[in-house]
């Protein structure tokens, strides 16, 4: 268990105005040799890090509640994690384990493929990042059904390649003057989309979607029989931190399985332990027929995969590879990382999100600007709304809120238009979750104080 501590160093520590002089001068020089296509959030230049915790170059100390959008799943720079570079570094560094063989990737894929939801015999394809992951997914999909097609979901995003660019409709910025993208995706309203124009048919229904695919898509718009996948978020990332409704993928499933339609899942950002469990859809206890992951994987080391279910991993040499893909450092990387992750950080990240949830549940009460607060394990979004009567989005306020912990030295960032996303570390700590409650209970005080809303 990661020690329930007094220690200083775990909670941030602000020295500097902010931006400190040698943050502002290399941010200075970023934006004049970098491209303009990053998307910045707050001005935090990381040094150093070690758990939850960044240190900057003027020694102020964030706590790091974004945890390199998901990524640094054992904390910054994990002893177990690097020693387990340095001893792969000291060994063996590449040898593209497309054309030739080594340990660290072919033990990686007996261990994905053991912990992969379900019982049928799995395969792994190797990659570099979530975008490289989809893709591989989409092009097996195709590859093993022989059909075109493609549904996806509105407010999700699966990457910035054209297939992942493709499936996503979060965001009309990741799509802008990079037209024509890959035709054959059609994109139904995700879970409970509260305005979806379905709640007319069906008004206590929270599975819009489900419905609206079989009688009205199925129907009207797309041939069941030329869609080659439903790819799918477990739980919705950039759309929010959507949790589904308890039946919806099971429900989606059955639908796939129907008209033979494989079930791809995207797990990039809610896998790899974050939800408490090894794969986010596990709390709906189905078994996907590809799964995509990258970000936590390998603590930060660049890796992604997809697991399929081996009957669908059947396409021929040469079909698909990546040079880098698998590479030893970064499979040694991820084969500590499950090993932590299944020892004590999953368990961690179940009871550090209770923490949380009840913490800011408790805010709810208090604040009628907090609209909804959902999630499982450490992948909890948290909702502004004008007030919860009319439920109207109060972007604003996220972006205050998230500005107002930055002062604080804590890093958070939003998610959809309106949703504050919690995804710390999963070594995170009671003291650390406690924090962050109290800070942006204090800044909800100034922000939007009870009684003036
Ligand atoms: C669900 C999901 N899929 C795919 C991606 C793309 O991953 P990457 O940035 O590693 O290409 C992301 C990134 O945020 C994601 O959240």
């Amino acid at each position: 268990m990661p020690r329930a501590t007094k220690d200083k160093n775990c909670l941030p520590g602000i020295v500097t105005a902010l931006p400190g002089p040698k943050a502002k001068t290399l941010i200075a020089k970023d934006k004049q040799y970098i491209s303009s296509s990053y998307t910045r959030g707050a001005p935090v230049v990381a040094h150093k890090a070690w758990g939850a915790m960044i240190e900057d170059p003027d020694g102020n100390r964030f706590l790091d509640f974004c945890a390199g959008i998901a990524v640094c799943s054992t904390g910054h720079c994990h002893p177990k994690v690097v020693e387990a570079i340095n001893n792969q570094a000291n060994s063996l560094i590449h040898m593209s384990g497309t054309d030739f063989y080594y340990e660290p990737q072919i033990k990686l894929a007996e261990t994905l493929a053991g912990i992969a939801p379900g019982k049928s015999p799995k395969k792994v394809f190797y990659c570099n990042s979530g975008a490289e992951a989809v893709e591989a997914g989409m092009k097996l999909a195709r590859y093993h059904s022989k059909r075109p097609r493609f549904i996806a979901f509105q407010g999700s995003f699966h990457g910035r390649t054209f297939g992942g660019m493709s499936l996503s409709c979060s965001k009309v910025v990741h799509k802008r003057y990079f037209a024509p993208l890959l035709p054959q995706i059609d994109h139904i309203p995700y879970a409970n989309c509260l305005r979806c124009a379905y709640k007319l048919t069906y008004p206590k229904c929270e599975m819009h979607c489900v419905h609206i695919l079989e009688d009205y898509y199925f129907k009207h718009v797309i041939p069941p029989e030329e869609v080659a996948a439903i790819v799918v978020e477990a739980i919705q990332g950039e759309g929010g931190y959507v949790v589904p409704p308890p039946e919806f993928h099971q429900t989606l499933k059955k639908i796939a399985e129907k008209y033979k339609i494989l079930y791809m899942v995207d797990e990039v950002q809610s896998g790899m332990g974050r939800t408490g469990k090894m794969f986010a859809i596990e709390h709906w206890g189905i078994e996907p027929d590809i799964v995509a992951v990258a970000k936590g994987i390998a603590s930060g080391l660049p890796l992604g995969a997809i697991i399929a279910k081996a009957d669908v991993m059947n396409w021929e040499p040469g079909s698909h590879a990546s040079t880098f893909g698998g590479n030893p450092v970064a499979c040694a990387a991820a084969n500590a990382t499950i090993q932590l992750l299944e020892s004590e950080l999953m368990d961690n990240a179940r009871k550090m999100g209770e923490i949380l949830i009840k913490g800011f549940r408790q805010l709810q009460k208090r604040f009628t600007v907090i609209g909804d607060v959902r999630g499982h394990g450490l992948m909890i979004g948290i909702e502004f709304v004008t007030d919860r009567r009319t439920m109207a989005p109060d972007p604003k306020l996220r972006d205050a809120v998230v500005e107002e912990a930055y002062k604080h030295g804590i890093i958070l960032l939003g998610c959809g238009s309106n949703t504050l996303r919690l995804c710390p570390p999963l070594i995170v700590n009671r003291e650390q979750c406690e924090f962050v409650i109290d800070t942006v209970g204090k800044s909800l005080e100034t922000l939007a104080p009870p009684g003036k809303n």
